[in-house]
């Protein structure tokens, strides 16, 4: 398959009362499989909005999100969470780490909703290659907003997804850990071919990617 997301005509549209506002408006793009992408734009602009709707986590109001061939518009949320689970790795601007579970438990997750084996030995490869081998056993509130980023990131690349979606992922990161983080992922890009999708305000970041896509006032303004 050489197309692996194609956007037609998408629209978001907000209601609270009688207003209305309109957060993405008329948004086309195919994304190539296996190769990469950066979405930028101001604050406000629409980027995760749009990182949400083609990832199967929302729903545009207007046109169509077809991912890996299937769409997207008329699953319910049962088969949404299957297309995600399935081909998916999504990485949250405020990380959405589970509370409630250890860092080790919160990269196992994806593996144990899919039914895998050695998850705890992977889980761990993971957390090691993110440089967090010893925080395993930490709870998201002791960790730092930078390290809840990486648990994040291994917890992303665990189900070896064939498109990564990250919003910001070096947002909250010193200079260090940030270029660690944007290796790690344009590694995976080349090892397991995995289509990457970026938001970021990091130009040196979005120049590393065959493609950048800029959004404004919800409109795309320019795409390589
Ligand atoms: N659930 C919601 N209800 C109403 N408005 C929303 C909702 N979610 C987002 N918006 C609005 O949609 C617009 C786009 O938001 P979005 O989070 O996509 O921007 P962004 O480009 O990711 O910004 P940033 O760079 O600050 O993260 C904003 O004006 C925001 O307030
Ligand atoms: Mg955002």
């Amino acid at each position: 398959m050489n197309t692996i997301l194609d956007l037609h005509d998408v629209s978001k549209i907000y209601k609270s009362g009688d207003r209305t506002l309109k957060v993405l408006d008329s948004i086309s793009f195919s994304i190539d499989t296996g190769s990469t992408v950066s979405i930028v734009g101001p604050s406000g602009s629409g980027k995760t909005t749009l990182l949400g709707l083609c990832a199967g986590l929302d729903r545009s109001t207007n046109g169509t999100v077809e991912l890996h061939g299937k769409r997207l518009n008329g699953l319910n949320e049962d088969q949404l969470a299957a297309v995600r689970n399935q081909y998916v790795g999504f990485i949250f601007q405020n990380f959405q780490l589970l509370p409630t579970l250890t860092a080790l438990e919160n990269v196992m997750v994806p593996m144990e909703l899919r039914g895998e084996k050695n998850i705890k030995s992977r889980a761990l490869d993971l957390l090691d290659k993110v440089g967090l081998a010893e925080r395993g056993h930490h709870y998201p509130t002791q960790l730092s907003g930078g390290e809840q980023q990486r648990v994040s990131l291994a917890r992303a690349f665990s189900n070896q997804p064939q498109i990564l979606f990250a919003d910001e992922p070096t947002g909250n990161l010193d200079a260090e850990t940030s270029e660690k983080v944007v290796k790690l992922l344009f590694d995976l890009n080349r090892e397991a071919g995995t289509t990457l999708v970026v938001v970021t305000h990091d130009l040196e970041l979005a120049a590393k990617t065959q493609r950048i896509i800029r959004i404004k006032g919800g409109k795309i303004v320019e795409a390589s």
